[in-house]
């Protein structure tokens, strides 16, 4: 009997440290085709303007998960109009055409802070330029008729140390003190859940426009940090707790979100 052909999946971004748990999710029942600066099936810069819908016409994807981003803070804020030009701009040219088909993964952090827990259409309040320039992209990709999918803070094991969790491990398998914001609240989630949820939403184009993945359970860095030491029998010693001042990041952004994840007792055990 021949098999029917799987859906073409474009997942932009797959480099960086959600991509993995993505593409991993994703290869169940979609055929992934992957674009990043530094590799992938395709090599592509997508701030090149003419980049983004040459990599669609290649591809000719059923549906694209867009991940690519610059995420880190102090760069956003060094040069906003690069930000910009990644986190607001490609995405909604690669949107262009492909309307509900196109999934553009964005943050938490879109949100003040000031009225939490948010629900998918609370009014967003950017406080950094990151922020800023994923609030555009929501905005833009919306105008072109595709999704988006608002993320919590991730973790997750990950080999380069990247994530809310591996920050922990690493210093004290250092024997360094780490301070950790007792007044700075997420929903986090495990890299693998939001893969999970992010594979079973992409081929659903006549669900909600905006959806929330938040996490379980809204907690601190803090409580956060004494969660992991606790699951994996670590030492809680050199865990320092700290007031957050910085006024680039809100204080609660817990997100409302309805679908079914790991305890996060259990998604802590598996980082
Ligand atoms: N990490 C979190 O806690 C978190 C929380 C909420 C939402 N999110 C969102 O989730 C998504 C994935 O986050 P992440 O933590 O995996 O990010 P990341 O580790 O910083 O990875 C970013 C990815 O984007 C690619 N990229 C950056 N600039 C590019 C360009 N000009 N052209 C093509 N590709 C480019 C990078 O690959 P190259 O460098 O190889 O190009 C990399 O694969 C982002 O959209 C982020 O906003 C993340």
């Amino acid at each position: 009997m021949r098999r029917m052909p799987r859906p073409r999946a474009l997942v932009t971004g797959h480099t960086g440290f959600l991509g993995p748990f993505a593409v991993a999710e994703l290869s169940a029942s979609f055929d992934v085709t992957t674009v990043a600066r530094s590799g992938g099936d395709l090599q592509a810069d997508l701030s090149d303007p003419t980049a983004a819908t040459a990599v669609v016409a290649a591809v000719q994807p059923d549906f694209v998960l867009w991940l690519a981003a610059n995420a880190r803070i102090a760069d956003c804020e060094r040069d906003a109009d690069a930000a910009r030009r990644i986190n607001a701009e490609a995405p909604s040219r690669m949107a262009r055409g492909l309307g509900p088909r196109f999934v553009y993964v964005s943050t938490d952090l879109v949100f003040d802070g000031r009225a939490a827990p948010y629900a998918p259409l609370d009014a967003t309040g950017p406080l950094s330029a990151y922020a800023s320039t994923k609030a555009d992209g929501e905005e833009r990709v919306l105008a072109e008729g595709g999704r988006v999918a608002r993320l919590p803070l991730l973790f997750g094991a990950d080999r380069a140390g990247r994530g809310a969790t591996a920050m922990v491990r690493n210093a004290l398998a250092r024997g360094e003190p780490l301070s950790l914001f007792t007044n700075e609240y997420r929903t986090p989630i495990h890299c693998r859940d939001a893969s999970r949820a992010l594979a079973a939403l992409l081929p659903q184009t006549g669900g909600p426009r905006i959806v929330h993945l938040g996490g379980p359970e809204r907690v601190s860095r803090w409580e956060l940090g004494q969660m992991l030491c606790l699951v994996h029998g670590l030492p809680t010693g050199l865990l320092r707790p700290a007031e957050c001042q910085d006024p680039l990041r809100p204080r609660d952004v817990s997100l409302r979100s309805e679908f079914a994840c790991r305890e996060l007792g259990e998604m802590l055990a598996d980082s």
